[in-house]
């Protein structure tokens, strides 16, 4: 089996490429590493960057910042370094189907039956927990922010972490049973008429049709749903100018599909 380091590994390697961009971004941390480095004896400043460094692993998974999310969206999935995407992917489709099972065995108690953070432990629970199923509060998640959120838990917050107790593709469904709980059938509907109207004929209808621009590249799961209308504005401007904001919206359901199986209305 795989194994998979930390997302914040993972996107520490876009932020460096984006970082040859933006020379002397890291400039002021620099500075003060070099300062310890000269004041103290070295295997104390080892210690301090150490600690500084695990802050992530103390307080578990930190979740992308926005820098490092829109890094992925400026260019197609298959220019983003490789190293940056390789970890961290799903095997195969997810099947949101699936997880509804795991959801109800492990989640809703929690989480409440449709995700809207209402369920029966809920009242306890500091801080609350979010409610998935209003698309304001998805707008900028991604899915491989809630598969790390499942896996390894969100230490300090009363959610565990669930990599022992469900196997990676059932991590991956039930991830992606929460990631819809705020799509309509009629929005999954009105997206794929749209796509085959005004994609599929480059895209294919698997999402597959370009080598160069894999709608269904495992690494879809590094953007939210506000990163593929801001990848679709900056690659598509002129196939999108007719489209309103419920329509990108729509498509941008539809593209995620290629990604994993939706639950049936
Ligand atoms: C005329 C052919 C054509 C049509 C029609 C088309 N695309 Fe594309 N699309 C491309 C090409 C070519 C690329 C790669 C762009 C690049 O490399 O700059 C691309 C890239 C993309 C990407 C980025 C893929 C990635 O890897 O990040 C998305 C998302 C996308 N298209 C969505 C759509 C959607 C949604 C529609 C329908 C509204 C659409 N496309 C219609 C040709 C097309
Ligand atoms: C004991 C209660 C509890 C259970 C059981 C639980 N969670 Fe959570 N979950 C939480 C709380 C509380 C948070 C918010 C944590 C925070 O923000 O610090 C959370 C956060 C999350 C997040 C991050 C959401 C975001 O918007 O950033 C995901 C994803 C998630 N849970 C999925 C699940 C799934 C899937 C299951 C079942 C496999 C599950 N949770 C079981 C309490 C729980």
């Amino acid at each position: 089996m795989r194994t998979h380091p930390p997302l914040h590994e993972t996107l520490c390697g876009q932020e460096q490429a984006a970082n040859r961009d933006h020379p002397g971004r890291h400039e002021p941390s620099v500075v003060a590493m070099n300062r310890l480095r000269l004041t103290f004896p070295g295997w104390f400043a080892a210690a301090v960057l150490c600690a500084l460094a695990s802050g992530c692993l103390l307080r578990g998974p930190s979740k992308p910042s926005e820098d490092q999310r829109v890094a992925a969206t400026r260019r197609p999935l298959a220019a983003l370094p490789r190293t940056a995407a390789e970890r961290d992917l799903p095997a195969r489709r997810a099947d949101a189907a699936a997880g509804a099972t795991s959801f109800a065995a492990h989640c809703q108690r929690c989480h409440g039956v449709q995700g809207a953070g209402d369920g029966p432990l809920a009242a306890a629970l500091d801080p609350a927990q979010p409610d998935w199923t209003d698309p304001a509060n998805m707008a900028d998640e991604t899915p491989a922010w809630f598969f790390r959120a499942v896996s390894r838990g969100v230490l300090g917050g009363g959610m565990q972490r669930f990599d022992t107790v469900l196997d990676e593709q059932e991590r991956w469904d039930v991830a992606y049973f929460a990631w819809s709980r705020a799509v309509s059938p009629v929005q999954w509907q009105r997206g794929q008429a749209l796509y085959e109207q005004r994609c599929q004929g480059c895209h294919g209808p698997q999402g597959d049709g370009l080598a160069e621009a894999r709608l269904d590249d495992p690494r879809g799961v590094l953007r939210s749903r506000e990163d593929y209308a801001e990848a679709m504005r900056a690659l598509h401007g002129d196939l999108l100018e007719d489209v309103g904001a419920e329509d990108t919206a729509a498509l941008v359901e539809h593209l995620f599909t290629f990604l994993y199986q939706p639950q049936a209305p």
